[in-house]
C-alpha cells in the first residue's frame, strides 16, 4: 500500500496528491508515468509524475476527475493509501540523456495546457536545477484553472500565462503567445508542448511553419498504460507506436493527430460510461 502524505484541490476537479513510493521516488526521471489503483478492483490509471522527492521517498501526482477511476482516487484523503502505484514507466524525456554542455546552449520553450502543466514541471525544474532556465508558456481556460503557477514561477526562466478567456495573463491560446514570443524576436531551438491533444496539433502546426523541433507527450491518449489495451496507438512518422510502451513523448511533427483523437474519442465514451454505470 502507498500513503497519500498530502491532497489538496488545485482548481475545479484538479486534485494534487503526494504518495509515499520509496523505489518509485528513487528511480523515476521526467517524462515517466505511473500506473496508479485505488484499490485492488478499480481501474488502472495512468498518470506522469509531477514532482519527486528522492530523499523524503514522496512521489506528486496530479490529476483531473474525468471517468468513474478519477472519481474513486479524489474521493481519497491525506492518511489513506493507493493499492498500487507502479513505475517508473515509460521512456525519460529525451534531454534527460544528452550531454549537459551541450544542452546549456540550448534555448528551450515549454508549453503547457491545463492539467499538462503538472508532468512540464519536473522537466522545468530538472533543467533549473541543472543551471539552465527554459522559458515556459502556462495555457488554461480561465484564471480559475490555472495550476501550478508558483511552483512553475520559481524554476522557469521568463513565465507566460495565458487564459483563453482573458481573466489573467496574456489572452488567447499558448499558439498566439508562442507567435507573439518570435515576433518580438525570441529564437528556440527545441519546444515541448503538453496538453490536449487538440493543443499539441495547433502548437504542432505552428512550429513546423516556424521550423522549431518539437517534442509532444501523449500521455492523454493512454487508458491503462500497460500496451495492452491498444488505447493509445499512434501512428508517428508512418509507423505505429504505443505511447505508453514507445513513449508518452514523440516527435510531434511526426504524430498523427487526427487519427490519434478520433481513437480518443471511442474510449472516452466507454470511460464515460463506466462512469456513468458507478454513479448508478
Ligand atoms: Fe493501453 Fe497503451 S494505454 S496500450
Amino acid at each position: 500500500m502507498y500513503k497519500i502524505l498530502e491532497v489538496k484541490e488545485l482548481a475545479a476537479s484538479i486534485y494534487y496528491m503526494v504518495v509515499e513510493a520509496k523505489r518509485v521516488a528513487k528511480a523515476c526521471k521526467p517524462g515517466q508515468f505511473v500506473i496508479v489503483r485505488a484499490d485492488k478492483d478499480a481501474e488502472r490509471i495512468p498518470l506522469t509524475i509531477c514532482d519527486y522527492d528522492r530523499e523524503k521517498g514522496t512521489v506528486t501526482i496530479v490529476f483531473q476527475i474525468v471517468g468513474a477511476g478519477t472519481q474513486m482516487m479524489a474521493a481519497l484523503k491525506a492518511g489513506d493509501a493507493f493499492h498500487d502505484f507502479v513505475g517508473p514507466l515509460g521512456c525519460p524525456s529525451e534531454f534527460v540523456s544528452e550531454d549537459l554542455e551541450t544542452l546549456k546552449q540550448k534555448k528551450m520553450l515549454f508549453v503547457a495546457g491545463g492539467v499538462g502543466t503538472a508532468p512540464v514541471y519536473p522537466q522545468v525544474k530538472w533543467l533549473h536545477e541543472r543551471g539552465i532556465d527554459a522559458d515556459v508558456i502556462v495555457g488554461a481556460k480561465t484564471k480559475e484553472l490555472l495550476i501550478l503557477e508558483e511552483e512553475m514561477k520559481a524554476v522557469a526562466g521568463n513565465l507566460y500565462i495565458t487564459t483563453d478567456d482573458g481573466s489573467y495573463g496574456r489572452s488567447g491560446m499558448v499558439t498566439q503567445t508562442i507567435s507573439d514570443l518570435v515576433g518580438e524576436g525570441k529564437r528556440y531551438d527545441v519546444c515541448v508542448a503538453i496538453g490536449p491533444m487538440i493543443m499539441m496539433k495547433f502548437v504542432c502546426k505552428l512550429t513546423k511553419e516556424l521550423e522549431l523541433p518539437t517534442i509532444v507527450s501523449l500521455n492523454p491518449i493512454m487508458v491503462d498504460g500497460t500496451g495492452m489495451c491498444g488505447a493509445c496507438r499512434v501512428t508517428v512518422g508512418g509507423k505505429v507506436k504505443f505511447a505508453c510502451v514507445d513513449g508518452p513523448e514523440f516527435d510531434g511533427h511526426q504524430v498523427n493527430f487526427d487519427e490519434a483523437m478520433q481513437r480518443q474519442q471511442i474510449y472516452k465514451t466507454e470511460e464515460g460510461r463506466a462512469f456513468l454505470k458507478a454513479k448508478e
